[in-house]
């Protein structure tokens, strides 16, 4: 009886923590805690990650993300959320994913950013560098599931694209489609639309290069049902797009009289563990940086002027060791002979 209580209290109390306990990134809540409301945070097979491109696999199988629906979804506008954590954008079904084991249908996008002045802000790293902000578009399983709902504490059920934000010189007007309406939802629950766009234009030119690996939610509940492709190539929007992110929201609501900045909603990575990440292209010499080459080149020239610099230093010494040598021999069998005449000769 007293058992039957006890399971009865923590299964209500496991009931009460999934269906949404307050967490933050930061603080007693932060994201250190999220295991103790959700279980799944302190699973073995987290995201984000950090991948290191060294211990990558290449599977040439892997074919490139074919988006179908992206370029024109539908008449309808999207609704523009923000919901504490992030701005979340909903997404028509009849936008889905090919070039996956299954096929995935669109359910929002969103972003990961972090705050001005700071460098980090995505959430995977690549050979532990983290770039300024993170764009996630959230697909479910539509071959096996009906709808997200059915689909979120199941197995094989999410399929999200994560798309690494750089900051270059000129404004990405794809990106203005939704920064552009940030000024509107500038408190938690504040909702607009959006008349629908070209989400297509959101993505990197190159959707054949990719990592892959099999993860999790990146926030409470941090189900392990995500099927994670991050790209390669970078996106890049202006310094004062992303100061527009990093600088417009909050996460409290308007009503609240001490407001929150909505910024550094990142996690940090998390280990690896068993699980290997693969990548759809061969990750090799070309997977260096500009800076780096120039470092590798500069370096070998160096390292070869080195090699050549000592090799003629010493090759110079022994010569002249030589030539002072055959002199000293000189020196000594001409001195040699004067001193002891022909007397001694054998
Ligand atoms: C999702 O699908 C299930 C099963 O078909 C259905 O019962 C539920 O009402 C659907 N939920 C939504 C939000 O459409
Ligand atoms: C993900 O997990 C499934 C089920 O264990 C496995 O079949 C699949 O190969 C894994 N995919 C990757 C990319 O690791």
């Amino acid at each position: 009886m007293l058992l039957a209580l006890i399971l009865l209290q923590g299964f209500s109390h496991a009931l009460a923590a999934n269906h949404g306990s307050h967490w933050t990134y930061k603080g007693p809540h932060g994201q250190a805690h999220w295991s103790d409301d959700y279980p799944d945070c302190g699973g073995q097979a987290q995201s984000p990650i950090d991948i290191q491109t060294k211990s990558v696999q290449h599977d040439p199988a892997l074919p490139p993300i074919e988006p179908q629906g992206y370029r024109s979804p539908g008449d309808g506008a999207f609704t523009l959320l923000n919901n504490g954590h992030t701005v979340e954008m909903s997404l028509p079904p009849s936008m889905f994913l090919r070039g996956l084991p299954q096929t995935y249908a669109a359910v929002q996008l969103h972003f990961h950013w972090g705050s001005r002045g700071q460098t980090g802000g995505s959430e995977h790293q690549v050979n532990g560098e983290a770039f300024p902000a993170e764009l996630h578009i959230v697909h479910y399983n539509s071959d096996s599931y009906a709808n997200i709902s059915e689909a979120k504490q199941r197995a094989d059920s999410l399929a999200v694209l994560g798309i690494l934000i750089e900051v270059g010189d000129v404004a990405n007007p794809a990106y203005d489609n939704i920064f552009d309406r940030l000024k509107n939802i500038q408190y938690a629950g504040q909702k607009v639309s959006i008349p629908s766009f070209n989400v297509h234009e959101l993505l990197p030119g190159q959707l054949g290069h990719y990592f892959r690996y099999n993860g999790s939610l990146t926030t409470p509940p941090c189900s392990q049902n995500v099927l994670w492709t991050v790209f390669r190539q970078r996106v890049r929007i202006s310094a004062s797009q992303l100061e527009r992110l990093q600088g417009g929201l909050y996460s409290t609501k308007a009503a609240n009289s001490l407001p929150v900045p909505l910024v550094d909603n990142y996690r940090a990575p998390q280990p690896l563990n068993q699980r290997v990440v693969f990548s759809s292209f061969p990750v090799g010499p070309s997977a260096y940086s500009a800076g780096e080459i120039v470092a590798i080149v500069f370096g070998t020239l160096f390292g070869c002027l080195s090699i050549f610099l000592t090799i003629h230093f010493v090759v110079k010494r022994i010569q002249t060791k030589r030539i002072r040598e055959q002199k000293d021999v000189v020196f000594k069998s001409s001195s040699s002979r004067a001193v002891s005449g022909d007397s001694h000769r054998p």
